[in-house]
């Protein structure tokens, strides 16, 4: 397909159609009202709706097919529609969240369920994949953090890069990066909120997820809908002609998120939905996500000269490319094949990959020698509202079959079928539904119990898009069920479910070992079962920080000292940066985790003392397995700039390695650090390293760490 020659042959409508992005409900016969009904203010005929360039979230092969062939009957240009869809952890079989993944610290393993999920996804008809989600988290009340890969932008790098390999691997899918820019930086964690922030801050740490993410070949990006700054993503020419088309070079597609355009009238940015269309399309959004802005005042705009037939043009050449790059023109309905995708879904090799992710996402907080768990002759009460429960799979898995979920109890008994399970749900999960009914049946099953395996945590649907939380502890009704089986005196596992680091404090000492499990999708109770007994050591670490108190938000590891740093809990320097009712450190904090085994790091040497410009060092270590059983050791890498001409933070993360070690085995690590590595942007958004004095940590998490110094000449 030449694209030129399809360009020169399209109407400026069935441009403005290209560019034009809907939901299939508008197709179904059965909701036509949705053309009158809620969506009449999309204004849209019938022919409108069968000229459009994309639509979103159709899920299923046949639909795919069903609504292809009808579009390709009445496009008189037979340009194939492109298939989007939220595979935000999965398709149908779902492995963690983003949050879990980022647990993991492989990215060779979220490279390798991302792979999954596109063949999934690719067999159902799916182009676009929405995601990776790059959008840096430091404040837990934000629900979407569960789709983040956390508080660190390194970290966020490498998992957003590896997300893209996994969908692009052979052309299956297209990766769309989102949401452009820096929407995880809401203010007070309320979802949609404002985003305010430096230019250097922002250059510093929120957009280095989406640039690695265009490094790796991402095809698209999705611009966010909240403010940056004052002006919205969408509406936004510095962030997105200045800083993703040309200092990014980014030339792939933009899609807008849902409705972005026109809320550029609720933030009070644009009078009318002319205006929103005129800035969107100003700001090269290639396509409006189910919105019909550009379909009904585009032509106006260039009548007016406002909008040039030449800017349309590139819009809609990046996405006719787009489209041959994936090979529609030659194959509308590329890989769709509705049988490989029920074949697909749940088969052994996917399942395999999710409980792998699963077992590699959990963290082990809390361990007082109770576990691993020996198995047999035991009876164990399985007491709460996630033992049982099937909704483990988390937000954004909407094509999921929740009943294909394996869950805690199945998993317990499967892995030990020598020992007595007995299972009372105790309460309610959901945030409001405070029922706690159930309590003396889960008493009476703790008392004649040897041990108690308390599953509690945070509703799938407490977390995710919209679900902004203030406080982010366990629901009154888990609160008093766990009290309660604490006064029965009986040794309790916690296993907790969320979608965010909640906030433990008040409960950290009601447990005896305490295993956070996110939501670990559809094999997270066979994952969990068989890390309570040890068939697996645990290996995940934190990759945001464990407030003790939500008033710590925002919280983060890698933050600037201040000029009066608080040194410790015991400082009596009642004026240093502190508060006085709760400590400035974390209840756990970034990059730990336990294991069944315990790790040594020896022997840590750096090539020179001294880098020289342009130069490099090289750290090397020895990482040895001194405990009795196998396990993997996320051994991490940081360095300490510790004078710049702007502050520099206590601790960067640089660098980190998973290494599996049998007991008594010990591996050579070598970590090299560049100038490249030590450079940061400037207030006037230079970026290079600055000639001074440095440390570089290496260690198994942020604070367990040993250093030595190195200058930079
Ligand atoms: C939603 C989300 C975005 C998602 C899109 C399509 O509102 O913000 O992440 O991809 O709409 O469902």
């Amino acid at each position: 397909m030449d694209v030129e020659q399809l360009l020169q042959r399209m109407t400026l409508r069935q441009k403005l159609a290209q560019m034009t992005q809907l939901h299939p409900y508008l197709f179904d016969e059965s909701k036509v009202d949705e053309l009158t009904g809620p969506n009449s203010d999309l204004k849209l005929s019938e022919d409108d709706l069968y000229l459009c360039g994309s639509l979103l979230n159709t899920f299923w092969a046949e639909t795919r097919l069903n609504l292809q062939q009808k579009h390709m009957e009445r496009d008189p240009n037979a340009i194939p529609m492109l298939f989007m869809q939220d595979v935000i952890h999965g398709h149908r079989t779902i492995y963690p969240i983003p949050l879990g993944m980022a647990a993991t610290f492989n990215p060779q393993l979220l490279q390798d369920c991302a792979e999954m999920a596109a063949k999934e996804a690719a067999a159902s008809g799916i182009d676009v994949c929405f995601s990776p989600m790059a959008d840096l988290c430091r404040d837990a009340r934000w629900g979407r953090i569960a789709e983040s890969f956390g508080e660190d932008p390194y970290l966020n790098e490498q998992m957003t890069a590896a997300t893209v390999k996994g969908y692009q691997a052979e052309n299956r899918t297209a990766a769309c990066v989102k949401h452009y820019a820096a929407y995880g930086a809401a203010e007070a964690g309320r979802d949609y909120n404002t985003v305010d922030m430096s230019l250097r801050t922002l250059h510093e740490y929120y957009l280095k997820g989406y640039e690695a993410a265009v490094k790796a070949g991402a095809k698209m990006v999705m611009s966010s809908f909240n403010t940056l700054n004052g002006i919205p993503a969408a509406g936004n020419r510095y962030l997105m002609n200045d800083v993703l088309r040309n200092k990014n070079s980014f030339n792939g597609c933009v899609v807008t998120d849902y409705n972005a355009v026109r809320e550029m009238i609720a933030h009070g940015f644009a009078e009318n939905e002319k205006e929103c269309a005129y800035h969107a399309i100003s700001c090269n959004n290639d396509m409006e996500m189910m919105s019909s802005t550009y379909l009904r005042f585009g032509e106006e705009l260039v009548k007016e000269g406002r909008l040039s037939v030449a800017q349309i043009d590139e819009c809609v050449r990046r996405i006719l490319t787009l489209k041959q790059e994936l090979g529609l023109f030659e194959s509308p309905n590329r890989h769709t094949d509705a049988k490989l995708a029920d074949e697909l879904f749940y088969c052994k090799e996917h399942l395999d990959i999710c409980q792998a992710a699963a077992e590699e996402s959990c963290v082990l907080l809390k361990n007082n020698g109770i576990l691993p768990l020996q198995k047999g002759g035991k009876t164990i009460a399985v007491v709460g509202p996630f033992a049982k429960s099937k909704a483990l799979i988390g937000t954004w898995a909407m094509a999921a079959d929740e009943s294909q979920t394996h869950t805690l109890l199945d998993g317990l008994q499967k892995t030990s079928p020598a020992d007595r399970f007995t299972f009372a749900e105790g309460c309610t999960m959901q945030l409001g539904e405070e029922d706690v009914s159930g309590v003396p049946l889960a008493l009476s099953a703790a008392e004649q119990a040897d041990l108690i395996i308390v599953a509690l945590g945070e509703a799938q649907w407490d977390s995710g898009e919209g679900a902004s939380r203030t406080k982010l502890r366990l629901s009154p009704a888990q609160k008093t069920l766990l009290t309660q089986l604490k006064k029965t005196g009986k040794p309790i596992v916690g296993v907790i479910f969320a979608g965010r680091p909640l906030v433990l404090t008040d409960v950290i000492d009601d447990f005896d070992a305490l295993l956070y499990a996110w939501h670990p999708g559809t094999m997270g109770g066979d994952a969990i079962a068989r890390l309570l007994y040890g068939e697996v050591c645990p290996s995940g670490v934190c990759p945001v920080s464990f407030a003790r108190d939500e008033g710590q938000f925002p919280l983060y590891y890698n933050h600037y000292t201040t000029g009066r740093p608080c040194h410790g809990d015991n400082d009596p320097n009642a004026y240093s940066s502190r508060y006085k009712d709760c400590s400035n450190t974390p209840l756990f904090p970034f990059g730990y985790g336990l294991s069944y085994t315990q790790f040594a790091v020896e022997g840590f040497t750096l090539s020179s003392e001294t880098m020289q410009k342009g130069g490099s060092i090289t750290a090397t270590a020895r990482v040895k397995n001194v405990g009795t059983v196998a396990g993997k050791a996320a051994l991490q890498w940081y360095v300490r700039d510790r004078f710049g001409s702007c502050v520099r933070p206590v601790l960067e993360l640089k660098g980190f390695e998973k290494i599996a070690l049998a007991p008594g085995e010990e591996k050579s690590v070598s970590f090299t650090l560049t100038e490249e590595t030590l450079a940061f942007y400037h207030d006037d958004l230079s970026l290079f390293a600055e000639a001074g004095d440095f440390d570089l940590y290496c260690g198994l998490s942020s604070v367990d760490t040993i250093s030595l110094p190195f200058r930079l000449v």
